[in-house]
Parts: structure tokens; sequence; C-alpha cells
């Protein structure tokens, strides 16, 4: 799609917040870190499915190390004989026994799915686990979550684009759009 001040996604309107040049520049600079903090490791990036696709993509572009990249999903289901649900990561195809891992997320909203994930995944013992996403909203967070990689903070607004939907729809925009009417 070709770059527009507002948007309609199903019934609402959205305005333009982070353009495609901003995002370019604020993921260069974090692939920058993550090749200069992970000099001489070789990590394997956990992409969060669906809203990570294309940040996904773009950040990997810019990472300088020897690297390798799982698309995953956190899944939670009832268990027969326990209260309280059972976690799985689905798609990891990987051995990641003792190796740096690095999860790859659209945006940290309250935080609970990625505490959710990194709980799930101490259990695949990885050597180590850094968290990277492409958006944060502090003032939502309701978790202590050590966010190592943040390309941009935002505030507590609904968002979509670039990866991130509105009921499934507004994935396929080169920007990132505000919702301003609902
Ligand atoms: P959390 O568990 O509250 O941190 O929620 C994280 C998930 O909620 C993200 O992975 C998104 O799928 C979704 N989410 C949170 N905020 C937004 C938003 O502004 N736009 C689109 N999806 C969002
Ligand atoms: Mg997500």
């Amino acid at each position: 799609m070709k770059e527009q001040k507002t948007i309609q996604v199903k019934d609402k309107t959205f305005a333009i917040s982070v353009p495609q040049d901003e995002l370019k520049l604020q993921i260069k600079r974090i692939a920058d870190q993550i090749s200069h903090d992970y000099a001489g490791l070789q990590p394997i990036f956990l992409a969060v499915l669906n809203g990570s696709f294309i940040f996904a993509a773009d950040l990997l572009r810019e990472v300088d190390l020897p690297c390798e990249i799982s698309f995953v999903k956190l899944a939670s289901y009832q268990g027969t004989n326990t209260t309280g649900s059972i976690r799985e990561i689905i798609g990891l195809n990987t051995d990641i026994t003792g190796r740096p891992v690095i999860i790859v997320e659209d945006i940290i909203d309250t935080g609970l799915t990625m505490v959710h994930m990194l709980e799930t995944l101490k259990g695949h013992n990885p050597a180590s686990v850094d968290v990277c996403t492409l958006l944060l909203k502090p003032s939502k967070l309701q978790v202590e979550l050590d966010v190592r990689y943040c390309c941009l903070e935002i505030p507590d607004d609904f968002v979509v684009g670039y990866g991130l939907d509105y009921d499934g729809f507004g994935r396929n925009t080169k920007d990132i759009y505000t919702l301003i009417q609902s």
C-alpha cells in the first residue's frame, strides 16, 4: 500500500504515527547493538507470529552475525489433570539447548505474553534469552520485564501496520498508524 495520512481498517480510522523512514532508522540502531553485543556468538532469533513477521525480516537483514531464525507461536491450552493452563511453543524446530536466544516481538503492551514466553522458554534450557521488540508501551506494563532491545516507545494507543493488526487486518502497510476514531 502507498503512504497515506489516514487509513480505514474495517470499522476504524487510523492516522500515520511512525513513518517507514523512522522505523528503518530505529531498526538499524537496534540491529547494530545486537551485532555488537553478540559478536563472536551465533544467536537464534525466535520471531513471535503473526505480528513480528515484517519486523523480523527487516531486522535480520541488518544484523551482521552468523545466526538462525525460527518463527514460533505460544499456544496455551487447558490440561486434563491440572488447574491453570499449559503453555508450549509451537514451531520451534531447532534445539535451543545451550544457545543464545533473542525473542523478536512486534509490541509489548501489558508484558504478560512476554512473561509467559520467557517462562516457557526456560524449559528448553537456552544459554541466555534477550527480548527484542519493535514497540513498547511503557505506561501499560504490568510486570517487571527486562527489555534489552526496543526500537520505539509509544503512548498507550492502539496501533496497526507494519505487521500489527486490528482484527486480522491492517498488517500490510509500510508505516505504523494510530487509532483516532473508534
Ligand atoms: P501483552 O501481553 O499485553 O504485552 O500483549 C501483547 C500482544 O497484544 C501483542 O503481541 C499484540 O499481538 C497485541 N497488541 C497489544 N497492543 C497492540 C496494538 O496497539 N496493536 C496491535 N496489537 C496489539
Ligand atoms: Mg504479538
